[in-house]
């Protein structure tokens, strides 16, 4: 696949999700603050990654669009309700996300944290109201996605990243981080996109799905850290310098940028050869280089 026709994907993608994602939000003149709030995060212009990765993988195993289209919503709720919760003050202090102000910056921090409580709340809902899937379909994605996002999943690997600030963690324990805090989703996005495809956890093609998530998410934080340190604000959308500030262990409290990136660059490999030998995986596979070598 061309990057041409690699990115005219990414941006069909985004805009279905986009799409999708409007459909959630009825107007409510006293909720009108909570939902600004909500929306202003949602469409404030992310990659869209997850919502892509959902919906490619449910094409990939020959599923239909509208029913990944609710999974990808909920888990691009999620991931926009923890990085408003992840700028706060309490957590990164960060006042740059998605080229705008943050969350709690526009809004103050008591509304910030709930437009992030009600972001993750109601990807819950998107995704058990998924009609399309049917209720034991949707009964597995929500349970997958709820121990994706929670204690075992990204709020874990927060809290570690909040502990590898005081104090070094071990080259182990930052993996284990980096899975967490960002594979988990990740592994989510992927997952839920092939159950919506009708594939089962007891189906083998599950494993190369896993395979993939696990170390194209991997990759993802690797080369977000070297982003903090060696990226431009303006092209990121975000501050960078964020983890030096903190104080943060990331891969580069192990590895040069070189080195980090190799390892990226193995992980990715690793991604590849687990779709390679489905037929129509050109553009997860794309996808995968495509997020090693990005710049935002
Ligand atoms: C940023 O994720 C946070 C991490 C998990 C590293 P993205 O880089 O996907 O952010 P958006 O959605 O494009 O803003
Ligand atoms: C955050 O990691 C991952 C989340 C679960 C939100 P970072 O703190 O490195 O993400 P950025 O760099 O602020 O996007
Ligand atoms: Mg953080
Ligand atoms: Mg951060
Ligand atoms: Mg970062």
């Amino acid at each position: 696949m061309t990057p041409e026709t690699l990115e005219l994907l990414m941006h069909r993608d985004a805009w279905i999700t986009e799409n999708a994602l409007r459909e959630y939000y009825a107007e409510d003149e006293d909720l009108k603050t909570l939902l600004d709030a909500e929306r202003y995060s949602l469409f404030a212009g992310g990659k869209r990654i997850r919502p892509m990765l959902t919906l490619e993988f449910c094409k990939l195993f020959g599923g239909e669009e509208e029913t990944a289209l609710p999974f990808a919503c909920a888990v691009e709720m999620i991931h926009t309700y923890s990085l408003i919760h992840d700028d706060l003050p309490c957590m990164d202090n960060d006042d740059l996300r998605r080229g705008k102000p943050t969350n709690h910056k526009v809004f103050g921090e008591a509304t910030a944290l709930l437009a992030g409580d009600a972001l993750l709340t109601g990807a819950f809902e998107a995704a058990a109201s998924n009609t399309a899937a049917g209720a034991e379909i949707s009964a597995k994605a929500v349970a997958y996605l709820a121990s994706c996002a929670g204690r075992y999943g990204m709020a874990g690997g927060q809290m570690m990243d909040l502990e590898g600030e005081k104090r070094t963690l071990t080259l182990d324990e930052l993996i284990k981080l980096h899975s967490l805090k960002t594979g988990a989703l990740i592994s989510a996005a992927c997952v839920l996109g092939a159950l919506a495809a009708n594939v089962s956890f007891s189906d083998p093609r599950m494993q190369d799905v896993i395979t993939y998530a696990e170390n194209i998410g991997l990759a993802f934080q690797i080369v977000d850290d070297m982003l903090d340190q060696v990226g431009s604000a303006e092209t990121l959308g975000k501050n960078v310098g964020v983890d030096a500030a903190h104080q943060k262990t990331t891969f580069l409290s192990f590895y040069t940028p070189q080195e980090a990136k190799f390892y990226a660059e193995r992980l990715t490999q690793t991604a590849v050869s687990a779709l390679r030998n489905h037929p129509n995986s050109d553009a997860l596979c794309a996808l995968a280089e495509w997020l090693m070598n990005r710049t935002k």
